[in-house]
């Protein structure tokens, strides 16, 4: 096949040393908590896990997939030494130009090496772990992609939402209000007509990516995966939906979801470290339809504490994005953005400034936290003068310290868009919650009296440098 899969990108991050192979772990406890452990560390590996007992050999868990920078550089084609904060430049860009190349339909491949329909559908032949001791169940959708086709449009949207399995051709997804995945099926229920859905757990991780990011409604993000891959994907058919399936995936299913057929989901350990969804009613997908390739890998991104497998990928991200609206809602002067890890890529932005005008300041950090790409379960928005590096945790918490007055430059906003999975959400029924803007920046109206800064200046540091270098720690 043309298409880079994801046996190409683990031949990769092997030869990276970015790839550890564990086997003999079963999937009850061990390999989650082997994940989990590696997940708390930045230089960790991804864990390619064999021979998990009661499985056949070969039958595999490939999880901690994008919680190393290096690993996403390399998914993404970008010289793998690439800094973090230089992904930030690269999603800029990718949203401003995102190159579009539309998937082609070929008549088989790999995916299609084992494919089994109706009564002989089990789903319970892939090793899926129990991701976290309190998990409800087995979650086979973690890293995947959730296609369905809009019923009016004939639009493709593919989104990752988790997918509990519970039987052998039994599956639940999770889609919150408001996600594409979710407005597709209720159009389908509204009509009293059930929602043909179509998942695939082991992909490129680059295509994988685009089902976690916030692709504008009516886009195929196909198109957007090839974009990334540099290369149009090729699908092939589901037998029984229709619906565009990776050619070379590793593993998919498709079925239907039929109105008001709802199951027992969850819980799952979630995103923001927590298990504030709790466990509730979710749409069944009845299979009729399992293919996978031989040896089959399945994929997993797993949430967790943060930073969990879609920090730093989504964390990027979310900076380029809420940077771009920033400027597209007439903010100028934007130096820099960042999403801190320890929030998952949602709950906490920082954006730093050169101030411009009085008001400047607060205005970058309301419209951070309700633009599209920041509103989202956001908790803290600061902003910083463009002398701090937002990237910087702790120079963003010594202007929090030196340049906030909490009687004008904090502000407090309620009824916000926020999800059940944040802990401190309202309510389940009522999943909005409260947040703050703080304003880190110099005191307009004293900004040229306030007290000079004890550092050496940028000037001093550069001519320094030229001359000691070697007497020196690196600069940036
Ligand atoms: C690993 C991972 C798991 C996710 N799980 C869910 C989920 O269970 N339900 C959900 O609504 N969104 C989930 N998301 C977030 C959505 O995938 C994300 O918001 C995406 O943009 C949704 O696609 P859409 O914009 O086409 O609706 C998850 C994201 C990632 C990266």
């Amino acid at each position: 096949m043309a298409n880079k899969d994801l046996r190409a990108w683990i031949e990769e991050i092997e030869a990276a040393g970015e790839l550890r192979n564990v086997t003999g772990a079963e999937r009850e406890e061990e390999i989650g908590a082997i994940v989990d452990i590696h997940m708390r560390k930045m230089a960790n590996p991804a864990v390619l896990f064999d021979q998990v007992p009661g499985y056949p050999k070969g039958y595999r868990v490939l999880a901690n997939i994008l919680t190393s920078v290096p690993r996403i550089n390399i998914a993404l084609g970008l010289a793998v030494d690439t800094p973090e904060i230089a992904l930030v430049e690269y999603w800029r860009d990718y949203m401003k130009d995102a190159p579009s190349i539309p998937p082609t339909t070929v008549n088989g491949g790999p995916l299609l090496e084992n494919v089994s329909t109706g009564d002989d559908v089990d789903i319970l032949k892939i090793p899926t772990p129990r991701w976290h001791e309190h998990d409800g169940g087995y979650y086979i959708g973690t890293a995947c992609m959730v296609i369905m086709k809009d019923p009016d449009s004939g639009w493709i949207n593919y989104g990752a939402y988790r997918i509990q399995a519970h039987d052998r051709n039994v599956a639940s997804v999770m889609t919150s209000k408001g996600k594409h995945g979710n407005l597709i099926l209720d159009k389908y229920h509204q009509r009293g007509e059930p929602c043909p859905i179509a998942v695939v757990v082991g992909m490129h991780p680059a295509v994988f990516m685009v089902a976690g990011l916030e692709i504008p409604y009516g886009k195929n993000e196909y198109d957007c995966a090839g974009g990334l891959l540099g290369e149009s994907v090729e699908v092939i058919e589901g037998p029984a939906t229709g619906l565009p399936l990776p050619a070379n995936a590793e593993i998919a299913f498709e079925g239907w979801v039929h109105p008001g057929d709802l199951i027992d989901e969850g819980p799952l350990g979630e995103w923001t470290g927590y298990y504030a969804g709790g466990a509730g009613k979710e749409p069944a997908i009845r299979i009729e339809t399992l293919m996978h390739r031989n040896d089959p890998i399945l994929l997993g991104a797993i949430p967790a504490v943060p930073p969990n497998d879609d920090t730093f990928y989504r964390g990027t991200y979310r900076a380029g994005a809420v940077w771009n609206q920033l400027e597209a809602a007439g903010v100028p002067e934007v130096k820099g953005v960042w999403s801190h890890e320890a929030g998952g890529s949602r709950m906490w932005l920082t954006v730093s400034i050169k101030q411009m005008y009085g008001g400047h300041s607060k205005q970058a950090g309301l419209i951070a936290s309700q633009c599209h790409a920041g509103a989202y379960a956001n908790r803290w928005v600061v902003v910083v003068d463009d002398d701090i590096n937002p990237a910087n945790m702790n120079d963003v918490v010594w202007a929090m310290c030196t340049r906030f007055d909490p009687l004008e430059d904090l502000e407090t906003l309620r009824g916000c868009w926020s999800t059940r999975l944040d802990p401190m959400a309202y309510s389940a029924d009522d999943p909005r919650n409260a947040r703050v803007v703080i304003d880190a920046c110099k005191p307009w109206s004293r900004r040229e009296t306030f007290p000079i800064v004890a550092r050496t200046s940028k000037e001093l540091e550069e001519k320094i440098r030229a001359k000691w270098s070697k007497d020196l720690p690196p600069g940036g």
